[in-house]
């Protein structure tokens, strides 16, 4: 494609107001199935990616990370924050934006907003894991810390595993409450619970999404029976965690970029060799998921960049020829390219 300098300069923009418009467009569970589905396909060309952990800049109150990587034929990068102490402030706990850009060029493609698109591809990403993880008869997902992410978690759980039942559990009533009215209607029975204890019972997927700086236990030893699949998406940062040792110890552990949890996951708890089986090798058939019925697997998602990748790939898309998207003046292409200081000076 031969395209003019002056349409390279315009890089599509999606708002907040136009990814809710896009999501209510293409329909939230099959947006969720869809995202799933680009998150496994890019999982399965894992060698082809750049890899890194990401670029942390910790404060004593919360991170900003700066999350890149490409296939040789994409770059993107996601801006993300987590700031546990936000929301008593009336403000989000997790705010982000990203960019995808053509490697040929450098030049972006599409610029995001990626709050919502990060709550999406989170609950896709915990879908996903849970696809090839949990046993085949899972259908009632607990689910623990139910804030900003806890209803795109149990949507995607719905739409790509097909379950039926939610238990909700935080330890602010008020936010359960809010999870039980944004769930209302949406096809799931939803049952509030008073401690995480009764949340887990008789649910054969937990989910914890809980926001905290510390060392959290938000589930301990002996609450877990066996055959259960886990996904502990809320420890994702140096010194901050959500399940005891004893649980992470005696599960199967999955993983999205080893060099990354180890850092990041609940497996910060463990020895720097204990053993992981990386997500991708499970989704390509190279290494093997759940082997028993009463095993415990552990889904430890701190979120990696591919899957925001993902994102950004599936909206860029999407957007053709729709009305989600404005085009932002954000690259200086002057038609001579060596006269840069002439357009400035022509723009008086
Ligand atoms: N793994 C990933 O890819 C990924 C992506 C996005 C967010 N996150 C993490 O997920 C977590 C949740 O994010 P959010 O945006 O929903 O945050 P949020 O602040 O909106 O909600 C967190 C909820 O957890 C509850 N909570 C805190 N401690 C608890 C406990 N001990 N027991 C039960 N509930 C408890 C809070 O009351 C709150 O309702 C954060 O830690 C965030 O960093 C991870």
């Amino acid at each position: 494609m031969n395209l003019k300098a002056s349409e390279l300069a315009m890089v599509p923009f999606v708002s907040v107001d136009n990814m809710m418009r896009l999501v209510h467009h293409i329909g939230l569970e099959t947006f969720m199935a869809d995202l799933a589905h680009e998150i496994e396909v890019d999982f399965a060309r894992w060698d082809l990616f750049d890899k890194t952990p990401r670029l942390g800049s910790h404060s004593d109150v919360g991170v900003i990370e700066l999350m890149p990587t490409s296939d040789g034929t994409h770059y993107g990068f996601k801006y993300v924050n987590g700031h546990p102490k936000n929301m008593k402030e009336g403000l989000q706990t997790v705010t982000a934006f990203g960019v995808l850009s053509d490697v040929d060029t450098g030049y972006p493609v599409l610029f995001s907003e990626m709050t919502v698109l990060t709550a999406l591809r989170t609950a896709a990403m915990s879908a996903v894991a849970t696809k090839h993880l949990a046993g085949a008869d899972a259908k009632t997902m607990a689910m623990i810390g139910n804030g900003a992410q806890s209803e795109f978690q149990c949507i995607a759980q719905k739409a790509v595993n097909g379950i039926d039942t939610v238990r909700l559990y935080d330890i602010d009533s008020a936010a359960t409450d809010k999870c039980m009215a944004n769930l209302a209607g949406l096809g799931l029975t939803v049952i509030p619970c008073a401690s995480p204890e009764e949340a887990i019972e008789g649910a054969q997927i937990i989910t914890t999404a809980t926001a905290d700086k510390d060392m959290q236990t938000i589930l301990t030893d002996n609450m877990v029976g066996s055959g259960v699949h886990i996904n502990a998406i809320g420890g994702d940062c140096p010194g901050k965690t959500e399940l005891h040792r004893d649980i992470v110890a005696r599960s199967s552990i999955f993983v999205e970029y080893p060099p990354q949890t180890r850092i990041e996951g609940e497996i910060q708890q463990m020895d720097p060799d204990h053993p992981v089986t990386e997500l991708w090798e499970v989704i390509t058939g190279k290494a093997k998921g759940r082997k028993s019925a009463s095993e415990i697997t552990l889904f430890d998602g701190v979120g990696f960049a591919i899957e925001d990748f993902s994102a950004l790939r599936y909206v860029h898309s999407k957007i053709k020829n729709t009305p989600f998207y404005i085009d932002f003046d954000l690259i200086a292409d002057p038609d001579d390219p060596r006269d840069l200081f002439g357009m400035v000076k022509r723009a008086r």
